[in-house]
């Protein structure tokens, strides 16, 4: 590719990106909640759905995937999955492979949420299923973020640091479809949240460290959640900072009146 082609891939990629980063991102995690018929109503009392001034993704259980598929499409929400195995196929009783998250219609995968890794999931795990992932064509939502100890130690900016090194150590450095989503453990599911002026100086700090090892145009494309006791209450004051794209929800999330006054709270 000659330097005039390169200039022009990237610029058209930056701008692509720019855009897609332009309309925040609000992604629902269940975790293990719901059942199939819960899971329907909760769609079809949707009132103001589809959402043009947001990107919404939920994270239904697997085995929810498949059967809502439809119905989250005509109410323009993208189905993603709450894990994926780290290997392509294989002997792995009760794993699935990104291959058949692709092939269900899932466009996202949250990968290394804390309550994984809490459950003994590895950084190497994690940095194998950002790259099975990436190479079947969904968005990882890679997740970071440090315990109260570790805060209270001053050291969750290290800690993230090596968290996002080694979850993005697989991947091409040019790779920009994925997501971080900066979630503290000390916020997640206790009604603790971190201000948004905290949240935005880790947020300006995972974009300082993307621009010096991935590069300008990649830092600015990656769209960067934040996640801990999110609701409908403290959406909108996250989400006017500059480095605050997003939300990675739970609790919040498992109603469809708190999740659509979430959503609608978010100007
Ligand atoms: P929470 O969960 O919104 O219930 O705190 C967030 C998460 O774990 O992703």
């Amino acid at each position: 590719m000659s330097t005039l082609e390169k200039i022009i891939e990237d610029t058209v990629r930056r701008i692509m990106n720019e855009k897609k980063r332009s309309i925040p991102l609000v992604v629902a995690n269940w975790k293990m909640n719901m059942t199939l018929g819960k899971a329907k109503d909760f769609f079809e009392q949707l009132t103001y759905a589809p959402y043009p001034h947001c990107k919404v993704v939920c994270c239904p259980p697997y085995p929810l995937l498949y059967p809502l598929v439809e119905l989250m499409k005509e109410k323009g929400i993208a189905l993603g999955a709450q894990n994926v195995h780290e290997q392509e196929h294989g002997a792995h009783t009760g794993e699935v492979h990104a291959e058949l998250l692709n092939e269900i219609g899932c466009e996202y995968v949250i990968v290394g949420h804390s309550e994984r890794r809490l459950a003994g999931e590895t950084d190497d795990q994690i940095a194998q299923k950002v790259k099975q992932v990436i190479s079947h064509g969904l968005i990882p939502i890679l997740c970071i973020g440090e315990t109260k100890i570790e805060r209270d130690q001053g050291i969750e900016k290290q800690i993230i640091c090596n968290q996002i090194r080694s979850g993005l150590s697989e991947i091409h450095p040019n790779e920009y479809k994925y997501v971080l989503a900066y979630e503290p453990i000390w916020a997640i599911g206790t009604g603790e949240t971190a201000t948004p002026m905290n949240v935005q100086e880790i947020h300006r700090y995972i974009r300082e460290l993307l621009t010096t090892e991935r590069g300008t145009s990649i830092a600015a494309s990656i769209s960067l959640l934040y996640g801990g006791s999110v609701k409908a209450d403290n959406i909108n004051e996250l989400l006017r900072m500059e480095d605050i794209d997003g939300a990675l929800v739970g609790g919040a999330s498992l109603s469809s009146d708190s999740f659509e006054a979430m959503i609608t709270a978010v100007q």
